[in-house]
């Protein structure tokens, strides 16, 4: 059995960091192939750092891009290392223009595909991540679902049973290992223990769009002014880039800083008081931390952490984001992590090892 790992963007290094591990501690024949997606210290190499991960043994360097060139670039980047590589499975992880070139480049070339993190759908095709996400479920062979509820959405859109297995999701994997390296040194950003929120945002949807930026922006003004506390936000590159085109200067109580290593946001996550988000991973691990999530957008493929009221959704208009902030701000915090024991990659590992060594 020969592994192809394919990764080339933050949350798919953090993802696939406990597959890599166990490939690691059982010596397995694998070798990572990082499209270069993200390439920026802060986006990329920190994690490998911080998570003692090895080197990709190839880099595709592709770089930013319209969809089209991202996905094409890593398509005929993949398609040549799989050529030469002729490993037995690819595996993907999550729902970006590197899964997507990973997944159809292997399946052209007959090599198994495994998705992890397979099912989760927010039915929005205005989403890039939704249609590599539903493309990426339809050509694989092996579907990792994180929930019982990400099964059912395959089975609904008639993949076979037999391909489908729930492990869990390895976010839960890679907090556990790094639970106990977790930078709690808050004070580093002169805050105080509960005392802040913490702001993600780069959907494309929300900051993309100036009026929406402009607005959503507006409505971090109005939660600093009700609660008088600091929202701080390690700002991602593409919103950086969009608050500079649209001439968008921060709003009053928001503090901007570099994104930071995954070990430092862990502590930045698990001492706010409240988090504000549109990305995946963060609705996730602020559920797993048990910190309450309110997430600035209209839908979720990730309807777990809302059934379990760890979050609750605000969409971008400044009135409704205060009121749902309102609303978590006093939430109590009992809810059960609906992700997973934190086995999901060796069960992976175990599947496949156990499907392809007897091929
Ligand atoms: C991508 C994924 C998104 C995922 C996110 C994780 C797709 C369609 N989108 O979005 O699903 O949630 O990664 O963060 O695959 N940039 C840098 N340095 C970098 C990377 C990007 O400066 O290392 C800037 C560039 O200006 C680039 C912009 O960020 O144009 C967007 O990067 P891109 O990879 O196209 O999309 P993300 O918004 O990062
Ligand atoms: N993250 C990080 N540093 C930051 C912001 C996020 O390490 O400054 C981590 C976070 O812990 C989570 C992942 O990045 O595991 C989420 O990535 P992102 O929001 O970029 O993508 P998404 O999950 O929306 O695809």
């Amino acid at each position: 059995m020969k592994i192809a790992i394919v990764l080339g963007t933050r949350p798919e290094i953090i993802k696939m960091s406990p597959i890599i591990h166990e490939c690691e501690r059982l010596s397995l024949n694998y070798f990572i192939l990082h499209t270069g997606q993200h390439y920026s210290y802060y986006m990329d190499k920190v994690f490998f750092d911080r998570l003692q991960l090895p080197d990709p043994k190839y880099n595709l360097g592709i770089g930013s891009g319209t969809h089209a060139e991202e996905t094409s670039k890593a398509l005929v980047g993949i398609e040549k290392t799989l050529l030469k590589e002729k490993p037995s499975v690819v595996l993907v992880e999550g729902d970006t223009n590197t899964v997507l070139a990973g997944a159809i480049a292997a399946a052209k070339l007959d090599v198994r595909v495994g998705h992890v993190e397979a099912g989760l759908r927010s039915y929005d095709r205005k989403m890039p991540e939704e249609i590599n996400r539903v493309l990426t479920d339809h050509v694989s062979d092996y579907l990792f679902a994180p929930t019982k509820r990400a099964k059912e959405n395959l089975l609904r859109e008639g993949i076979e049973a037999k391909k489908i297995q729930v492990t869990g999701n390895t976010i839960v994997d890679s907090l556990a290992q790094n639970a106990s390296l977790i930078d709690n040194n808050t004070n580093a950003f002169g805050l105080e223990d509960k005392g802040y929120f913490l702001l993600t945002l780069h959907r494309q949807e929300n900051v993309d769009d100036g009026k929406k930026l402009e607005g959503i922006l507006k409505g971090l003004q109005l939660i600093h002014e009700k609660f008088g506390l600091p929202v701080v936000y390690p700002i991602h590159p593409r919103t950086a880039k969009r608050m500079n085109e649209f001439n968008l200067a921060p709003s009053k109580g928001l503090r901007l800083v570099d994104p930071v290593d995954y070990l430092t946001f862990l502590g930045l996550e698990s001492k706010a008081k409240l988090i504000l988000t549109d990305s995946g991973g963060v609705q996730e691990e602020a559920c797993i931390l048990k910190v309450p999530c309110v997430t600035i957008r209209n839908n979720t493929e990730r309807p777990e952490t809302l059934d379990v009221g760890a979050n609750i959704l605000a969409g971008t208009e400044p009135k409704e984001m205060l009121s749902k902030v309102e609303y978590m701000f006093f939430a109590t915090t009992k809810w059960k992590n609906p992700f997973g024991d934190g086995t999901a990659a060796k069960q992976i590992i175990s599947i496949l090892s156990k499907n392809l060594i007897s091929s």
